[in-house]
């Protein structure tokens, strides 16, 4: 999704700038901008490039621009295509004013038709360049500059971050934030600004986050920070723990595949870091052991693979704690009708913490007074500061758009969790909780192992022969059926194979009518005896129209894996965590065959890392 880079300060900035740009690529976009003013007569100078960064820093080599004030954009196309002209940074009728925005102005149509009768002139397709000229014609009729941006953050609709600079003002910046996450990184006698810490992680010590509906005014050795109505506000200072130098691929050929093998560790880490929170786990996350024990019910929701993670964890919290539990997709969630039910607690699953569905769905239940928790595994995310209570997923920085560790250390958290729940809850002993997180060291096990033992064949094999479908069926059943969507959507977002995904009951209802000998069918196992039963059976009605089976089953399946073209067999595990123990294999293969078709594994077209647009 787009980013945003800014600098104020007494150096040359551009290198900071697209240095900035280049470690938050990984979100996703599709084209590129700079602006900075300059260093002597404080023109406002810009360079943009469509499609990768790369091509924009050709470009300003050619063109050798830079000042002391300066922004940067990765745009994700919202409105107009990928294009120059829609790139950011976009200005003011006299291009004296610039902005980089991040975010959608929902009523940018209204807007521009006023604008347009005043006789601005637009020249992309965006919504953003309505914030340019809009502040232009405030500036003009207000007599000061904190009363222009107060008229116009009143006048925007829609969540946003941005970021100008203007030829009238040049040694500030005004940085502006709704719902987007924005933050300036402190330094001496400078200011590194961004829409992730992580562009500036290795360059101070210190991060102001600015605060929802809040707008700072920035000069290389002050802040000032207001909220929307123009008030001022004090600067809470953090520290930044992020580490940039952890986020290098360390030899591997893509961040998917070391974050692959980072499983394992990660979910020590993270059982590791409950395990020490656990005695004081319920004021950590600001709800008392009284409010456990009488909750009735508990309520999950997420997007993408975070929902998956969610939808697995339903099956732990029904079984381990014996809750009703209801999971929703964020974003249909916010437009159904939301009843509110007495003792439920809301967990909120999010491996940026800054997805736009689920950030609003949080801040929905919030509204009504619901004890919210979020998951996820950054710091320094929104949904940390907005929700009632936090756990951090131990997985470290995800670098490649599709999630694989993030997704096993939710499970891995969702688990421990649970366990500790039914724990306040009289329903299992200490010893359990202990005996849950031996399991879940056993897993981690499982899961590397489970690729070692495969990975030849699937390199030399099994990878070149499925990357020859151009798609694919994947069915599950109970526990194993949302595993089966997530396999689909990490097959389907880095190959581009179609992968579509049923609960295998399901097939005889209408899917049964695409299966041939050209259509592999995905088969995720699960050693409940009756279900497996029931498993074996589906299969047998896919194999007896020709469908290529593949299998994904546990030892002593033979039924299952005889009716396979190709079986992966695991050992048994704990039921719960069948999905865990699958999941390294899983995205190995899925990781191989994108890799074999030569696509862009970390940054498959058209995806972001981070969606922070609904
Ligand atoms: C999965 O591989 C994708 N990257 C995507 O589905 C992701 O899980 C989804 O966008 C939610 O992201 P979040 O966990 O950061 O909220």
């Amino acid at each position: 999704m787009c980013s945003v880079v800014g600098y104020v300060g007494t150096h040359f900035s551009r290198d900071y700038i697209l240095e900035g740009l280049s470690r938050l690529e990984y979100r996703g976009y599709d084209s590129a901008g700079f602006a900075c003013l300059h260093p002597e007569n404080n023109r406002l100078l810009y360079c943009k490039a469509k499609g990768r960064l790369s091509n924009l820093i050709e470009k300003c080599k050619q063109s050798p621009i830079d000042g002391y004030v300066a922004i940067g954009h990765t745009r994700w196309s919202t409105h107009g295509t990928s294009t120059e002209i829609n790139a950011h940074p976009h200005f003011d009728c006299n291009k004296t004013l610039s902005i980089v925005h991040n975010g959608i102005i929902e009523n940018h149509h209204d807007l521009k038709q006023q604008l347009i009768k005043t006789g601005h002139t637009f020249h992309s397709d965006t919504d953003t360049e309505i914030i340019a000229h809009l502040f232009e014609s405030l500036i003009l009729t207000h007599n000061t500059f904190k009363g222009a941006v107060v008229d116009l953050v009143n006048q925007l609709r829609g969540a946003y971050a941005f970021i100008s600079i203007s030829q009238d003002l040049p040694d500030q910046m005004l940085l502006v934030r709704k719902r987007s996450p924005l933050c300036i990184g402190v330094g001496d006698g400078q200011m590194f600004i961004a829409s992730d810490v992580l562009a500036f992680a290795d360059k101070t010590k210190k991060v102001l986050f600015i605060p929802d509906e809040h707008f700072a005014i920035v000069k290389h050795d002050m802040i000032e920070l207001y909220d929307f109505k123009g008030n001022s506000k004090p600067l809470i200072m953090q520290d930044i723990t992020s580490d940039w130098q952890a986020h290098q691929k360390n030899g591997h050929e893509h961040y998917m595949l070391k974050e692959i093998y980072e499983q394992k560790r990660a979910i020590h880490a993270t059982v590791d870091f409950l395990s020490t929170l656990s005695p004081d786990l319920w004021n950590h996350i600001d709800i008392s052991a009284e409010q456990i024990r009488n909750l009735k019910t508990i309520s999950l929701v997420g997007c993408g693979t975070s929902w998956h993670a969610a939808r697995i964890a339903q099956f732990f919290f029904e079984t381990i704690c014996k809750l009703p539990t209801k999971v929703q997709l964020a974003s249909e969630m916010r437009y159904m009708h939301f009843f509110k039910e007495p003792a439920n607690m809301h967990i909120a699953i999010s491996q940026s913490g800054e997805t736009a569905d689920t950030l609003e769905a949080l801040r929905m239940v919030n509204d009504f007074d619901i004890p919210t928790l979020a998951i996820t595994n950054v710091a320094s995310s929104t949904m940390v500061r907005e929700a009632d209570g936090f756990i951090l997923t131990q997985a470290g920085h995800e670098v490649a758009v599709a999630s694989t560790k993030a997704f096993s250390t939710q499970l891995t958290a969702l688990y421990w969790l649970a366990h500790r729940i039914a724990l306040e809850r009289g329903l299992i002993e200490q010893h359990d909780l202990k005996n849950a997180e031996q399991d879940l060291f056993i897993i981690a096990e499982v899961l590397e192992n489970g690729i070692e033992n495969y990975k030849r064949t699937i390199q030399k094999v099994l990878a070149p022969k499925y990357a020859q479908f151009n798609k694919s069926i994947f069915l599950g059943r109970h526990i194993s059926y949302p595993f089966a969507m997530e396999a689909a959507l990490k097959l389907k977002e880095i190959s581009y194979i179609f992968a579509q995904c049923y609960p295998a009951g399901e097939l005889k209802h209408g899917p049964l009518a695409l299966i041939d000998e050209q259509m592999p069918v995905y088969i995720f196992s699960v050693q409940d005896p009756i279900i497996y039963q029931k498993l074996v059976a589906n299969t047998q009605e896919a194999k007896a129209r020709g469908g290529h089976i593949v299998v994904f089953a546990f030892e002593g399946q033979d039924e299952l894996c005889s009716l396979a073209e190709t079986s992966f067999v695991l050992p048994r595990v704990k039921t719960l965590l069948e999905p865990l123990a699958m999941s390294g294999l899983m995205q190995y293969l899925a990781y191989e065959i994108a890799n074999v078709l030569g696509c862009e594994i970390d940054k498959p077209r058209n995806l972001a890392k981070s969606v922070t647009v609904e």
